[in-house]
Parts: C-alpha cells; sequence; structure tokens
C-alpha cells in the first residue's frame, strides 16, 4: 500500500537512499533536514509539525551527539504518534546497549514506549564514512589515519541498512525486531584502505596515529570537539577489538547476505567518490 513517509537526515548517507529506495517502490517519500525543501530542525520544533503533516511511517535518524539535543527526541516521537505515524524505524547503532553514556538508549526508548509500532535498527560502522564523510578527503590525499591500530571492524554497506529500513517502513512483518547489521567480514582499517586502493589502482595507506593526534587534526578540519571526542572513543572500541563480531540483522532482516567491503569499494570508485571514475 501506498504511503508517506517521512525520513529524517534526509539528506544523509542512508536518508537519501531511504528516500530513493522508497520512491522506486512506488512509495511517498518525504526527506528532511535542515537543507530540504520542507525544513527540519532539531532545535527549532516549529519545523516538526510540516515535516510529519500526513505521515504514517517515520525513518528517525537522531542527533548524533550525546548532548541536549538527544533530549528532545521523546517529545519529538510523542508529536509524531499524535500526528499520526503508526510506523517508527529508528537508526540506532552496534553496541549502544553497551555504551557507557547516560543518555545512550534515550532514543531507543523512545520509540519502544511509543505507542506505533517500531523496528531499531542498530549499524556497525558504514562503509560509507570512507567515501561520504570525514575519511573521503583522507582517501583521496592516499592516507587514512586513524587511532584504529589493527582492530577489525565489519564495516557495513549504507544500501544495505536503507534496504533494511525500508523493509521495516513497509512491511509490518518487522516490527517489535532489533536488527543488529553488519558487512560479512571483519577488517582492519589497513584491510579497507589496501581494498579501496585496488578499487583505485592506486596506493591508499593506513596510518596508525595516537588518540590525542586524531583529536586534535579532527577539530582543527571544523569537526565540534564533542563530536570529535565522541569518535575518539568509538575507535578506542575498534582499536581493542570490541566491535569485530559480525551481525545477521540484514540476512535476518532480508533473506540475504550483506554486500562486501570490496564490492563497495568498487562501486564507489566507479561512482568517482574519489574523484574520476575508473
Ligand atoms: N556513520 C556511522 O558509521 C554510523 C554507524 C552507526 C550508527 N550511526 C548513526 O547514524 C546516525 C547518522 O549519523 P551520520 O554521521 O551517519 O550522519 P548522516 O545521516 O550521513 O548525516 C546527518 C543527517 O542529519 C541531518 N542533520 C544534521 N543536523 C541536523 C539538525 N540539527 N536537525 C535536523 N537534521 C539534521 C543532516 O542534514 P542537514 O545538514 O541538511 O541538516 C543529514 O541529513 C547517527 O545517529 C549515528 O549515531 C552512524
Amino acid at each position: 500500500m501506498t504511503q508517506t513517509v517521512t525520513v529524517l537526515g534526509g539528506t544523509g548517507k542512508t536518508g537519501r537512499r531511504v528516500v530513493s529506495k522508497l520512491r522506486a517502490a512506488g512509495h511517498q517519500a518525504r526527506p528532511v533536514s535542515r537543507s530540504t525543501e520542507v525544513p527540519f530542525d532539531w532545535q527549532d520544533d516549529s519545523t516538526w509539525h510540516s515535516a510529519l503533516t500526513g505521515a504514517k511511517a517515520l525513518y528517525l535518524v537522531p542527533p548524533a551527539l550525546p548532548s541536549q539535543q538527544v533530549a528532545l527526541v521523546p517529545g519529538f516521537v510523542r508529536r509524531a504518534v499524535e500526528q499520526g505515524v503508526q510506523r517508527l524505524v529508528l537508526l540506532s547503532a552496534r553496541g549502544i546497549d553497551r555504551a557507557d553514556h547516560p543518555d545512550a538508549l534515550t532514543c531507543e526508548r523512545a520509540v519502544r514506549d511509543s505507542k506505533a509500532a517500531w523496528t531499531v535498527v542498530r549499524p556497525a560502522w558504514f562503509a560509507q564514512n570512507f567515501s561520504e564523510e570525514f575519511f573521503q578527503p583522507q582517501v583521496v590525499n592516499g592516507v587514512i589515519a586513524a587511532p584504529a591500530g589493527d582492530g577489525k571492524v565489519p564495516f557495513v554497506d549504507a544500501e544495505d541498512i536503507a534496504d533494511v529500513a525500508v523493509a521495516a517502513l513497509t512491511d509490518g512483518r518487522h516490527a517489535g525486531q532489533i536488527y543488529e547489521l553488519s558487512g560479512p567480514e571483519a577488517l582492519s582499517f589497513g584491510d579497507a584502505a589496501a581494498l579501496i586502493g585496488e578499487a583505485l589502482n592506486r596506493p591508499v595507506r593506513f596510518l596508525d596515529i595516537p588518540q590525542e593526534d586524531f583529536v586534535r587534526g579532527a577539530t582543527s578540519a571544523g569537526l565540534p570537539a564533542e563530536h570529535a571526542g565522541l569518535l575518539a572513543g568509538l575507535f578506542e572500541v575498534i582499536r581493542n577489538g570490541w566491535d569485530a563480531q559480525l551481525s545477521e540483522g540484514v540476512q535476518q532482516a532480508l533473506g540475504r547476505q550483506p554486500a562486501d567491503f570490496k564490492t563497495y569499494a568498487n562501486r564507489s570508485a566507479a561512482e568517482g567518490k574519489w574523484g574520476e571514475p575508473k
């Protein structure tokens, strides 16, 4: 059945893909963020009403930081349900249930305590962090520098995350599920750099750096200090090998295997994410 779906973070790595996949399946998708035609800003609740008008389902990309903005999420979820949203799909994160932060589960609780049908999607690190985010310029320059050591991560393709989110937004069978998503193999940052280099046919190497150097470099590149600190904490988890396990959420939700990193790297190189397409 065709329905209107509001997609938060509609310009971001997963939201943008959720919008195109919903539209391709014949649904009405309304991408919203601070820069969309229908604007939505967590910090301006006068934008919330029109972002939600007519929506029966909501893809909820929460604010990225454990800051005051996270405290806005429960109120926003209540507003969404009051305005007629019946299905909520939350983009959460793998490991959030083990995170040592009082706000960590605020968003998951808000969704699970709501009167709507809900699905929680907890992905591992996105492969697209190398091509659409923070590390993209470093890949272009041939050196990925991070305090990751030999720690391994089963990077997950944002295409798979979006496929799971769209399934949950459009099919009631996913209600009440928490899907932990990973790619099919755990890779070190060095492995990831080598695979991207192979896809680009030029050397890309990984440089292990101290955490303080990473935070200094990230903040001087314009990342807010709170975000840089959060990232540094995530790298500690990776470095210690605590994020290396595989998860089966793609298989559980979609009945197929997740894409591997090599496929992601080849596709991204061909799309010109790191310069001239090959
Ligand atoms: N990246 C990863 O590896 C990873 C892994 C697991 C979980 N996650 C989770 O995924 C979520 C998204 O993070 P991401 O880093 O991947 O970002 P992203 O979705 O690629 O980009 C963030 C999105 O949020 C929008 N946005 C930013 N500030 C906003 C505000 N004040 N009000 C409304 N919208 C705003 C941005 O658009 P505008 O700038 O146009 O507003 C953009 O569409 C986070 O909750 C993160 O914890 C990420």
